[in-house]
């Protein structure tokens, strides 16, 4: 996006998220058209980015939801996505929250264990109704991506076997209260290589047809997300050859082809925004403090994640710097070895490709107010979350009980 960075800044203050809508609807869309043909539901991984604004856009343009707690389903459903696009996955859920995503009758619970299954089943029959779910599996694939976000093995938390898998389904076609009409897997995030999702694809794809050969028939087939983006130099895969090699391995199959993408829709639509407080040098290093920090953009402290980052409107000889934030911990680095100019005092640093797992992963951490949010449509600017203020962080401390106090 081409933006004038220096007056928005003025305008919001830094830290702060720009979101790019237009770019989250050419990403929508390059997905969608790529499974054109076929049945298809791109159904947004709202952690990701669970802004209601971005849910909303997505909404508009068609997009479902997969979410992770009842709090996401809240959100999709607030942001006007339609219930029977929303699926509700996570290797634990609450007894509430079951209950609640079956009163709203959300299209799918997706169930990771057979004590959920269990769980999801007395619920339902609590509540008099038939629980329309998907089951998680976990095709023992190596996705080929960092180990925190490679879920597709054994060793991993998520999903059940084939075998646990085809157990649970014979279960639950019997059950009064089970309705057994998806099949899920997710191998890993940021996944940059076809092969590995090409593989789990033609597992589970024939664990499909082995069920449809009892009489369990599966109506959708969720592939869910892990498209990679580029953040620095990476190759990735095209959504064309994505959905072409899933495409190939679940022929002759009459199914919707579920897709979960966070990153792919957000991460390059979104910027950080920080400002420069001062340089300093301690010894041969040189460091450049910034007044965002891991509670904000939390990636790279966490999984050493790249984020390229470029100082705005500023020019002199570039030497390495860590751009470092005010957190009282020697992991709280947003960069490092960053070529850089030198740096005054309210210089912009944009630190790129941070719209998916930024905000919110952020934290109060040192009693930091979280960042704002601001989208661009059409060359316009929105407000689309306010910067969070001491008092919105105390305020549920204080409307505590205070009878202790002498
Ligand atoms: N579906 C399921 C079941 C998932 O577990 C995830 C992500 C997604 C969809 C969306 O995956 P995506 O399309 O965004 O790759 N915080 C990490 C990423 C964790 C991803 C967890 N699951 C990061 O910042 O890289």
């Amino acid at each position: 996006m081409s933006l004038d960075i220096t007056s928005l800044v003025k305008k919001y203050d830094t830290p702060l998220y720009l979101y790019d809508f237009n770019n989250i609807t050419k990403r929508y869309e390059e997905l969608k058209d790529a499974f054109s043909g076929k049945k298809s539901l791109v159904a947004y991984a709202v952690k990701s980015n669970s802004n209601l604004a971005v849910i909303r856009h997505l909404a508009n343009l068609g997009a479902g939801a997969d979410c992770v707690s009842i709090g996401e389903v809240r959100r999709a459903l607030k942001a006007g996505v339609k219930k029977y696009h929303i699926i509700f996955s996570g290797v634990g859920k609450r007894d509430s929250e079951i209950r609640e995503a079956l009163k709203e009758d959300i299209l799918l619970i997706n169930l990771e264990s057979e004590a959920e299954m269990k769980r999801v089943e007395m619920i339902a029959a609590e509540l008099g109704k038939e629980a329309r779910i998907s089951i998680r599996v976990n095709p023992n694939v190596d996705p080929k991506t960092h180990p925190y976000i490679s879920t597709g093995l054994h060793e991993n938390k998520f999903g059940v076997s084939i075998d646990t898998a085809k157990r649970m389904y014979i279960y639950a076609k019997k059950s009064d209260h089970l309705n057994p009409v998806g099949i899920h897997f997710h191998i890993g995030s940021q996944l940059t290589e076809l092969s590995p999702i090409t593989e789990a694809c033609g597992i589970v794809a024939d664990l499909v047809r082995s069920l449809d050969a009892i009489g369990i028939e599966i109506k959708f087939f969720d592939i869910g997300g892990g498209l990679g983006v580029i953040y620095d130099d990476e190759k990735t895969i095209v959504p064309a050859d994505y959905a072409k090699a899933i495409i190939s391995q679940i022929k002759g199959l009459d199914i919707t082809i579920v897709s979960e993408p966070g990153r792919y829709m957000m991460a390059n639509s979104g910027i950080f925004l920080t400002s420069v407080l001062y340089e300093k040098q301690n010894g041969d290093k040189r460091f450049v403090i910034v007044d965002g920090a891991m509670n904000d953009l939390l990636r790279p402290s966490l999984y050493n994640a790249y984020h390229k980052i470029e100082a705005v409107q500023k020019e002199g000889q570039k030497t390495p710097a860590d751009v470092v934030g005010p957190v009282c911990e020697s992991g709280d680095f947003l960069g490092k070895n960053v070529e850089l100019p030198p740096l005054d005092h309210h210089d912009i640093l944009v630190v790129h490709s941070a719209g998916a797992y930024g905000f919110t992963m952020s934290s109060n951490y040192n009693t930091r107010g979280r960042a704002a949010e601001v989208a661009i449509l059409d060359g316009k600017d929105y407000l689309i979350r306010a910067r969070e203020t001491f008092e919105d962080q105390v305020r549920l401390e204080e409307s505590c009980d205070t009878s202790w106090q002498v």
